[in-house]
């Protein structure tokens, strides 16, 4: 019935990753696409989505990443991104929160990614913090690309601007929080504009904030936003998965 559409799945965090995936059938969790964001976790990711059918993939280097990603590394990304069942690019984008040292190495990681998406017209997956600005200026150079606004939590402007752009909106499970101003956003700006994720193991929705997420949580997701719409769930669920589907190509 769900489609978890970013999550993070790799051995650094989880000690049965079988188990987690076998979880996920007993709540109504279809898909998932993890984000391989990493090296090494691209290539764990890859191997993910070979070994489960359930398992779908975007990759792409982490603005984290970005002091020690090469070319090379780059240039394997290209190959990487042919593979089967990968649906899109990211993370990717620019993380201003641990200071701004290295931000013109951001921009410069960010939009070399944002090229290859736009050659291979694949859908990007936007990680922005503290950086909305410039995230939003350096996706105007690319006009032809979709995307999803991974784990979106701004004002209902910077939401408006997105969408306008032709991207989605990411929500997980800050929208459950107490206190959290999501919840009106998400009511104004239509459902036609999201979709949900749980970014596992981070952002546990509520009753289970601060503790390791999984994708089998994302009904907690789901169901705030049947709540904040007045719809039933398994509509909810449809409308959610039917954005999904095109902004991903999936099938
Ligand atoms: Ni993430």
């Amino acid at each position: 019935m769900f489609i978890d559409t970013h999550c993070h799945l790799s051995k650094e965090d989880y000690e049965d990753i079988d188990k987690i995936i076998e979880d996920n059938r007993d709540h109504y969790i279809d898909k998932i696409i993890i984000s391989g964001c990493t090296r090494d976790t691209i290539v764990e990711s890859l191997e993910l989505a070979k070994k489960y059918d359930e398992v779908y993939v975007t990759i792409g280097y982490h603005p984290s990443e970005v002091l020690t990603t090469t070319d090379d590394d780059l240039k394997l990304l290209k190959k990487q991104l042919k593979s089967d069942k990968v649906v899109g690019v990211g993370e990717i984008g620019l993380d201003y929160h641990y200071g701004k040292e290295d931000i013109e190495q951001q921009k410069e990681l960010f939009r070399k990614q944002l090229e290859i998406a736009d050659e291979l017209s694949l859908p990007v997956v936007i990680h922005s913090r503290d950086a909305t600005f410039d995230t939003i200026n350096i996706l105007k150079e690319f006009p032809n690309l979709k995307g999803d606004i991974h784990c979106f939590s701004g004002s209902i402007e910077t939401a408006r601007i997105y969408v306008s752009m032709g991207y989605k909106l990411g929500i997980g499970g800050v929208v459950t929080f107490r206190n959290s101003t999501l919840p009106k956003v998400v009511q104004e700006i239509g459902l036609n504009n999201i979709i949900i994720e749980t970014d596992s193991p981070y952002l546990a929705p509520e009753p289970f904030r601060g503790k390791q997420n999984s994708s089998k949580y994302l009904p907690l997701v789901a169901d705030k936003i049947a709540d904040l719409y007045d719809m039933p769930i398994e509509e909810v669920a449809e409308r959610l998965k039917n954005n999904t589907y095109e902004l991903f190509d999936l099938r």
